[in-house]
Formats: structure tokens, sequence, C-alpha cells
């Protein structure tokens, strides 16, 4: 049995950061596992202009624990009413690493999104023209379609005509959940890359009704049947430098996830590494972690491997109950209160 673990340090290729008083409260924890985040930009307002998006990257600086070194990603919020220059300004500026493309109500702070992905289509090609990764939110929003088949409908009345219209298109498909998805990456070409959360590794949709209901289980995408949570197993565990790390992790006080209309979002931070180490363990494959952690998504962005390394240990920790905000409120993280095998030690 393996009992200890070191890889480069990792980065969390999908994250929610939120802002003021949640964000000096959520961050130390990315900035104590990941080197880097793809920080999303579904605030209210959203980050929809290049001044927005410097402004937020200053106050994460200013809300990082002392001498810890931690760089967060920006990306663009598209509407559809985005201006395509001010997009390609600002990856030429180095401010965009990444454009966010959700659809208008798929989820939390979406409704500032597009209604309709031709509203963009300037847009994308421009991004297509100047090798702009797109980020996407994969889910229809149609009311009629239902919620467990809204990532598979995405991709066969979506993404995969986007993809026709603009082949060089460097796309991430955010969260993936399926086994439609794990499809659909693995068998495209370099330019087009998923991330997986750590709970649509652990959870199947069982996990949201386990003796009533679970609003701690619940985040969009929604989780899936048992075949896909072990076609997403599979899909990261594999070595297929198609998938990397991206957690979603996306905090919700407890005020708004026990309530009558709770908050989609599951926060994951505090432990993210010991619970893909979990998965990893559990496949018999953590030789595999490190590429999935650390080097398909750099790769897949074009940026420079991360130098520093973290250690896991196999070793028992319990996660706490809640964290603290400072408004009184607390979070929830995902396995509140639960014994964890593995440990980040360093
Ligand atoms: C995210 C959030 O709360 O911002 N929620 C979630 O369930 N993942 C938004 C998102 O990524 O869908
Ligand atoms: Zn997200």
């Amino acid at each position: 049995m393996i009992k200890s673990l070191t890889i480069r340090q990792p980065d969390d290729w999908h994250l929610h950061l939120r802002d003021g008083a949640a964000l000096k409260t959520v961050l130390p924890f990315t900035a104590h596992q990941f080197g880097r985040a793809i920080v999303m930009p579904n605030l209210t307002p959203a980050i929809t202009t290049l001044d927005a998006a410097i402004a937020y990257r200053d106050r994460i600086l200013a809300a990082l624990p002392p001498a810890v070194d931690f760089k967060p990603l920006m990306t663009a919020y598209l509407t559809n009413g985005t201006d395509p220059d001010v997009i390609a300004e600002g990856f030429r500026d180095g401010v965009f690493v990444a454009a966010k493309l959700y659809p208008a109500h798929a989820t939390t702070n979406s409704a500032a999104g597009v209604t309709d992905i031709r509203n963009i289509d300037r847009v994308l090609e421009l991004m297509a023209d100047i090798g702009m990764p797109l980020l996407v939110h994969g889910e229809v929003t149609d009311p009629a379609v239902d919620i467990f088949d809204r990532e598979a409908v995405f991709i066969d009345t979506v993404l995969i005509p986007l993809t026709e219209r603009l082949p060089t298109l460097r796309i991430v498909f955010e969260h993936a959940t399926t086994e439609h998805a794990v499809q659909f990456v693995r068998e495209a070409g370099a330019h087009i890359g998923a991330t997986i959360t750590p709970h649509h590794l652990l959870l199947n949709r069982n996990a949201m009704f386990q003796g009533g209901i679970r609003p701690h289980h619940y985040c969009l995408p929604i989780v899936k049947r048992e075949h896909h949570r072990l076609a997403l197993v599979e899909a990261a565990t594999s070595g297929d430098p198609h998938f990397f790390l991206g957690t979603d992790s996306a905090p919700h006080a407890v005020s708004a996830k026990e309530t009558a209309c709770g908050c989609a979002g599951i926060f994951n931070a505090p432990t993210a590494m010991e619970l893909y180490a979990e998965v990893f363990d559990a496949a018999n494959a953590l030789d595999r972690l490190e590429a999935f952690a650390s080097l398909h998504g750099p790769r897949f962005y074009g940026l420079p491997v991360n130098e520093r390394t973290i250690t896991l240990e196999h070793s028992s920790q319990i996660v706490p109950n809640a964290v603290a905000l400072p408004d009184g409120g607390e979070i929830r993280p995902f396995r509140a209160g639960e014994t964890l095998a593995w440990r980040l030690v360093a």
C-alpha cells in the first residue's frame, strides 16, 4: 500500500472564489493546496470587462494570507452583448486567460448569460482566431428537458454544431458529469479538454436523497447515475491528457443551502486533493494523479508546470463541520464531519 505521495503542486482549473468577506474566508483553503486557479467570473455583477477583472484579481491577491504564492487566472463572463474586441484585448494583455459561457439561467449567477449561442458568433470566431479557450457550462436550460439529460442534450444540440462551425476553437467542457461528455471529449482533438470535480467522481445521484434530502450534495450540473460516475473515474484515472482537475468548489452559506429553494454548489476546497487522492487510490491509479492534477491542465493552457511539490499522506483526518463566515454565517464543507483517509501534509 502506498503510504505517501509527492507530486508537483497541482492547479485548480475551475473554481468559484466569490468576493468580499466570503473571498477572504474561502481563498486560503485553495491557496494552501493549489499553485494557480482559473477563477470563475459569475459574481454579481458578472466580470465582463477588463477593468472588473483586474480589480477582482487585485482583491483576490489582497485577500491572500501572507507569504502564500498563488496565482489567480481570470476569466471573462460572456453575455449576449459581449464586445469581441474587449475579449481579445483582455486575452492579448494577459488578463483574461479564457472566457466562460453560461447559458442564461443554467446555474448560480447566470441570469446575465447567453440566451442563444448564435448571439455570440463573432466573439467565438475571434476567440478561435486568437487561440483563446472557451470554457463551457454544458447544459441546456429548456425546462422541458429532464435535468439529468441537460448535459447530453447540450452536447448534441449546441456543442457538436459549435465544433463543426469552428473546428479550431479551443474548448474546455467544464465539470463533465456524464459518459456522453467523456466520450465526446476523448474523441476530440487536443484543442478540447474537460475538467472533472471530486464530488462527481465520488457521488452518484442517490447521494442527494440518502435517508432524506441532502442539500449539500446539490450542485450543477447535478450528480448523475452510477454508470456516469464510473465513466468519469475511468477518464480521470486513465492518463488521457484531455482530462484535468477542476474542483468547481462553489461555497454558499448554510442558510442559502438549507432552505426551501437551496443554492447549487458544493464547497470542497478544504480537502480537494485528499478527495482526488481517495478516488485515484480506490482505482489503483495513484501513479496517475500527478498527470491529472498537475500536468494536463498546464499543457492545455500552454502554461509552465509548477516547480514546487506537495505531499499527500495516507493518514486520517476529520473534515471540519463548518467554516465560519465573518457575518456569523457558516459554510458546510463537502464530507463535513467525516473521516478522510488521505491528508495533505506539505
Ligand atoms: C456554481 C456556483 O455556485 O457559482 N454552482 C455549482 O453548483 N457548481 C455555478 C456553476 O459552476 O454551475
Ligand atoms: Zn462552476
